[in-house]
């Protein structure tokens, strides 16, 4: 059967911002979030760049984290209004996801958004615009992946936008926009990183090209998570892990991810555990779940001189426990009798989840309550 494998344009290492400059147009707008990119001096960066080669640029500021439909509405208005040809998403996810959807919307102002969140429900894109990501997290590998998420705060949802037209044309993977990220931050988007390259890994639907990635993704965070994270200006792990975040995207954008994703939407949902802390918490116990169906954990195991999922999953637990990450949902502040009363709903969403269908295992409803009962109070799965 043919696969695709896509890629936008790519340049990554430190100082590979100045790499905008190959791009040509008329107007671009620049999405981005709070603060971060005018401390952290990109922002400026990215306007001197435009300068130089004649791009009108103008800022779309404000996009929260887990950004909403309001926020990418009011987004494409100034777009409409502007008319670029380049959309910058510069930032964390949240900023680049934002101007994904804006940019959707400004290229077909009629689109509903109960027809982006069916699968592929973007029509062609690049008619007005083309797209630059510019990351300034080392996590989700968006600046490579064919998806935004959204959130409808009325529903208290987050929606997964996926179609092929959302990968960037562009996408700059510089890791000095990183060392301003503190350590928590540096923290959970790290271990997010290695979820995507783990998951990806032992994808039902795994690709040879997919699996280097995956591997050399994983081998790249237990190099260098410690050290981004004790150290926020050394340049060299700050780009391993900016590199590890888009190799890890660029895995799972084509293998998708397994439970540890689906069950970790649920509790960022219910109780606001960041995303890559979510995944961190249940990512050991998902391996020891999985590793009944699946004996592709060893490889994993091998490349950081572990011997099977087991040690693999404690070698987790380790380098978690060094960026003080938690390990239970319990420790996280949640009490028992909140949890005991939400663990079913959270199970029967976690089921139904778009990743749960390319997980390894199999899993049952029951199964899936009862890993995350084990996950709530840092136990280890059994079945
Ligand atoms: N598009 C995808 O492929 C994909 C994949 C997985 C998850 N997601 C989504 O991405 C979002 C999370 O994105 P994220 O983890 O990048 O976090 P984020 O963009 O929400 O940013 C988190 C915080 O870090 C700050 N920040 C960002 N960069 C910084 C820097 N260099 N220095 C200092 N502070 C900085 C932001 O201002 C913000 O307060 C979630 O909504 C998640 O669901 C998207
Ligand atoms: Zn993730």
């Amino acid at each position: 059967m043919a696969r695709l494998f896509q890629t936008p344009e790519l340049y990554h290492g430190l100082g590979s911002i100045e790499e905008l400059k190959n791009i040509s147009g008329k107007k671009a707008v620049i999405v981005i979030g709070g603060k971060s990119v005018r401390e952290n001096g990109s922002l400026a960066k990215v306007e001197s760049i435009l300068d130089s080669i004649n791009i009108e640029h103008c800022i779309v500021d404000g996009v929260e984290p887990d950004p909403s439909i309001e926020t990418v509405r009011r987004g494409a208005e100034a777009f409409l209004a502007f008319e670029p040809d380049w959309i910058i998403g510069l930032g964390g996810c949240s900023a680049i996801d934002a101007a994904k959807v804006m940019w959707a919307l400004y290229e077909h102002p009629e689109l509903s958004f109960d027809q982006m969140k069916q699968i592929c429900g973007i029509p062609a894109l690049r008619t007005k615009a083309r797209f630059a990501a510019i990351p300034a997290t080392s996590g989700t590998g968006t600046e490579i992946t064919a998806l935004a998420v959204i959130t409808d705060r009325a529903k208290g949802v987050k929606y997964p936008i996926v179609s092929h037209e959302l990968l960037p044309d562009l996408a700059i993977v510089d890791g000095d926009l990183c060392k301003s990220m503190p350590s928590n931050i540096t923290a959970n988007t790290g271990l997010d990183a290695l979820t995507h390259c783990v998951e990806a890994y032992v994808s039902n639907i795994n690709d040879n090209y997919a699996d280097v990635l995956a591997k050399g993704g994983m081998e790249l965070v237990f190099n260098n998570l410690e050290t981004a994270f004790n150290e926020p200006q050394n340049g060299d792990a700050r780009q391993n892990m900016h590199d590890a975040s888009c190799m890890g995207g660029y895995a799972f954008t084509n293998v998708w991810l397994g439970i540890a994703h689906s069950l970790a939407h649920q509790i960022g949902a219910v109780y606001g555990i960041p995303h890559g802390c979510a995944n961190a918490i249940v990512l050991p116990n998902v391996i020891r779940f999985n590793a009944k169906a699946t004996d592709r954990y060893n490889d994993l195991a091998k490349v950081i001189g572990k011997k099977d999922a087991e040690d693999f999953a404690e070698a987790i637990e380790e380098l978690r426990s060094k960026v003080l990450v938690v390990g239970s949902i319990k420790e996280f502040g949640v009490s028992q009798e909140d949890w005991y009363a939400r663990v079913k709903e959270m199970s029967a969403h976690a089921f139904a989840d778009a990743c749960t269908s390319f997980n390894p295992r199999v899993p049952t409803l029951e199964e899936i309550e009862q890993v995350f009962n084990c996950c709530y109070e840092g136990s280890k799965v059994t079945i």
